[in-house]
């Protein structure tokens, strides 16, 4: 049950009409801060995202003696290359964010920068031997609480090993981790994964200067995606000069909410639409989603455009494999989703959900249950038998900002009143969602 003490009650029935830029990507918006840290002179980084995620990553930065400045959404970071992080007095404190730790325990790696890691009690209960292990492999004296946090990195000798190293899951966070610690390795270091994770660290790096190469290669029936990185010499980062996409898992929301609301029409701008981010896109339109895409190229590197979204007659659907990956942030407002569409949809492969800031497959299950949709978990997935609307009730995020906006849509559209408890959780990720349904027309009251 969420500790948190703050309510959100929606009120079904009006419909959502408007246009709205999204705020800056919480993925990029971690590394643009973090990768300009390591980089030589200011980089300017502009639309970052302002949120508790984001504010966990630059006050660890500020721990670590960076300096930084934030003028609205712009952050503004003096970089200090290699030399730039100091041994910080105290833990870092990383909040409620697994990808503010197991990246900067990848850049403390790479530039021997003694530290512990550690979080609130919600990152404690995250897996962290996936980076642990092979970090270790490279040479890194780093040990955790039995493979989770605190992590304490001691002063290693570097250059480190170069790793050559198959993740057992998918994890753009676990493969950003230790291409960062491989900046410090002698020679190329080679990762292997199951599925097409999230590449915004290979683009980033690309764009300041360091060669990463990425394949697709077919092994026993199936995929491996590989990618491949030698440190440049000199092991120089060039600044950033980057604006961030929109965040496509925070318009998610926003995209369920046009399609479940009866008469909705939204207009979502600047989202970043990297193929690697884009899986919910996909299904949706599968399942019979009004959705219209107005790709506008590359903003340096990373693929951004317009969407326009309409209620939708939706049908249920299957999800497997590598659209797991695709869109591992995004079940939450899936299943309200699939819990409007007529008929079964069936998510499967996808256990990495009970790993999330919640056990997003157990606690999805409990909570929609609890508003009368028809659920049933499974080890790896859940099954939702869509069509009959929902009721109203009282549900719990869990500490989870995703499962809280999840819930408030389904009262968008349900028979009553729906209240979410603990909706304090929505600052960590996406901090304005109340504001602009209720710009669109929701009805959405908070309460402490
Ligand atoms: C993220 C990667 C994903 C995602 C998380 C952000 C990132 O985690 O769930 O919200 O920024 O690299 P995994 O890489 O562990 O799947």
């Amino acid at each position: 049950m969420s500790d948190g003490n703050k309510t959100l009650t929606v009120t079904p029935g009006s419909p959502l009409r408007g246009e709205y830029c999204l705020p800056g990507d919480k993925s990029l918006s971690h590394r643009a801060a973090l990768f300009a840290a390591l980089a030589q002179g200011q980089s300017r980084i502009d639309r970052f995202l302002v949120a508790g995620v984001t504010q966990a990553m630059l006050e660890a930065l500020r721990d670590l003696g960076v300096a930084w400045r934030q003028e609205g959404e712009r952050l503004l970071v003096e970089g200090k290359g290699w030399q730039g992080l100091k041994p910080p007095l105290r833990p870092l404190n990383c909040g409620n964010s697994a990808t503010t730790l197991r990246l900067l325990a990848g850049a403390l790696a790479a530039t021997g920068t003694p530290a512990v890691l550690d979080g609130g009690p919600g990152l404690r209960k995250r897996p962290m031997d996936r980076i642990v292990e092979p970090l270790q492999q490279m040479g890194v004296v780093l040990s955790s609480e039995g493979g989770f946090a605190p992590l304490s990195l001691a002063v290693s000798r570097r250059p480190l090993q170069p790793l050559d190293y198959t993740l057992s899951v998918a994890s753009a966070q676990v493969k950003s981790c230790l291409l960062l610690a491989a900046l410090a390795a002698k020679g190329t270091s080679t990762l292997r994964e199951p599925g097409p994770s999230r590449d915004h660290t290979e683009r980033m790096l690309r764009y300041m200067g360091a060669a990463v190469e990425c394949e697709l290669l077919s092994v026993d029936g199936g995929f491996q995606y590989v990618t491949r990185f030698t440190p440049p010499k000199p092991l120089l980062l060039k600044p950033l000069d980057f604006t961030v996409p929109g965040d496509i898992s925070s318009a998610a929301f926003l995209i369920v909410a046009a399609l479940i609301t009866p008469g909705s029409e939204l207009h979502l701008r600047n989202v970043g639409l990297n193929p690697t981010r884009t899986g919910l896109l996909d299904v949706l339109a599968d399942m019979g989603a009004e959705i219209t895409i107005e790709p506008h190229g590359d903003q340096q590197g990373e693929p951004v455009g317009d969407l326009s979204v309409r209620s939708s007659v939706l049908h249920g659907t299957q999800v497997s494999g590598s659209s797991v990956v695709r869109m591992i942030d995004e079940f939450p407002a899936f299943a309200v989703a699939a819990a409007f569409a007529q008929g079964q949809t069936e998510v499967s492969q996808a256990e990495e959900l009970r790993l999330k800031e919640s056990d997003r497959i157990s606690m999805l299950c409990r909570e929609l249950a609890s508003l009368g949709v028809q659920v049933s978990e499974a080890t790896d997935g859940f099954t939702v038998q869509g069509g009959v609307l929902p009721q109203g009730g009282q549900v719990d995020a869990h500490s989870d900002h995703r499962l809280a906006m999840s819930l408030a849509l389904v009262g968008l559209a349900s028979q009553g009143l729906v209240t979410v408890r603990g909706a304090e959780m929505i600052a960590e990720s996406f901090p304005e969602f109340i504001e602009v349904l209720r710009g669109f027309g929701a009805r959405l009251e908070s309460q402490k």
